[in-house]
């Protein structure tokens, strides 16, 4: 297969966990990529090891929790001069604690840009030429924390609904356009997430988790089957997620405050 005719996927957060496995499975499956993530470095190394096998990997340093970061990337992505045929919106940060009490607003609003915004541009900016060209595929990682209110991470699990919202939202107006839409629904997962988060000494992130890369190989599979979403990883992850179809809200927020109290761990 020559280069032109490799098809290209653009993976967001693509420098560590969940990201960095998708991205090889991208590879595995013969796509050339488009890399974004915030630290430098680690992106170009990634980057590098992900071309070993002959792949073209173009690196990106943007922060997509900014406007520009995300314009960066569109930039570089045109830049490649070939069509996206996947696109896989996938960096995301979360915030743990006591809303009132124990947090900073700034973080918060960064989750918001980060997870919502980002994912918005993106979107906005990479999927109408897919719809031009009747082809693409393309992936929000949500995640589980979708399915219920999130105390203790309240503006983290809002945002992941919002993205489960959107995402089948996009899916159903693009139903006959050749653009399928995926929601990628982690349950927790064995990543630097929770340790970002400020959420190391909570329940869910002593508890089991899932291998990062059977969830990205989950998503992947999604994505090309045209799937509307999957709920990645354990048999419990998806108790859950099925629970969280039956049960009131109050009582899910209740249920979920067990897993997500500071201090619960
Ligand atoms: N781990 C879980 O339990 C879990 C469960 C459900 C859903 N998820 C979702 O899965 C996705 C990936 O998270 P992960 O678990 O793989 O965590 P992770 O290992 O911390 O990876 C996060 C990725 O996002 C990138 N990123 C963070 N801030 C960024 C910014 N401002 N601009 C550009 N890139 C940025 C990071 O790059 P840098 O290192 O360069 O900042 C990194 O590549 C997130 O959307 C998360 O919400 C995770």
């Amino acid at each position: 297969m020559s280069a032109s005719e490799r098809p290209l996927a653009v993976v967001t957060g693509a420098s560590s966990g969940i990201g960095l496995e998708l991205a090889k499975v991208f590879v595995e499956h013969g796509f050339d990529l488009v890399v974004a993530a915030a630290e430098n470095d680690v992106v170009h190394d990634v980057a590098r090891e992900l071309a070993a096998g002959g792949a073209r990997v173009d690196p990106v340093r943007a922060d997509l929790a900014t406007f520009e970061g995300n314009e960066d990337l569109v930039a570089v992505v045109e830049g490649v001069g070939r069509p996206v045929d996947a696109l896989a919106v996938n960096a995301g940060i979360g915030i743990g604690g006591d809303f009132v009490d124990d947090s900073d607003l700034r973080a918060h609003l960064r989750v918001v840009d980060l997870n919502i915004s980002s994912a918005v541009h993106l979107a906005k900016r990479l999927v109408p030429a897919m719809v031009e060209r009747g082809a693409g595929r393309v992936l929000f990682t949500s995640s589980i924390a979708a399915t219920a209110p999130g105390p203790f991470h309240s503006v983290y699990a809002a945002s992941k609904a919002f993205l489960a919202s959107f995402s089948q939202s996009l899916r159903e107006e693009l139903r006959d356009s050749g653009v399928t839409v995926t929601a990628l629904m982690p349950g927790p997962t064995d990543t630097d997430f929770f340790r970002r988060a400020g959420m190391t000494d909570t329940k869910v992130a002593t508890g089991p988790k899932d291998d990062p890369a059977d969830v990205a190989r989950a998503g992947f599979k999604a994505l090309m089957d045209g799937d509307d979403h999957v709920v990645a990883g354990s048999l419990r992850n998806k108790a859950q997620a099925a629970a969280g179809r039956l049960l009131p809200d109050p009582v899910k927020a209740r249920a979920m405050r067990g897993m997500t109290e500071p201090g619960s761990g």
